[in-house]
């Protein structure tokens, strides 16, 4: 699995991180720094988590 972030999208509410700060990096104002991102096995669950808590739908899993 990946998970890609819009980065245009992405508005730094951080909450990605929140939820999943193994997966996910944030710059220092709370913006996600990376655009894809490949899931490791078993850390799918956390990974769709992470992306159905971004307000503004800018992560998207596949
Ligand atoms: Fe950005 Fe959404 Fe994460 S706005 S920092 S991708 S929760």
């Amino acid at each position: 699995m990946k998970v890609s972030i819009d980065l245009d999208k992405c508005a730094g509410h951080a909450r990605c991180y929140a939820t999943s700060p193994d997966l996910f990096d944030i710059d220092d104002s709370g913006y996600a720094c990376n655009a894809e991102i490949d899931v490791p096995p078993g850390q799918e669950s956390i990974a769709a988590e992470a992306a159905a808590a971004c307000p503004e739908r800018a992560i998207e899993t596949h």
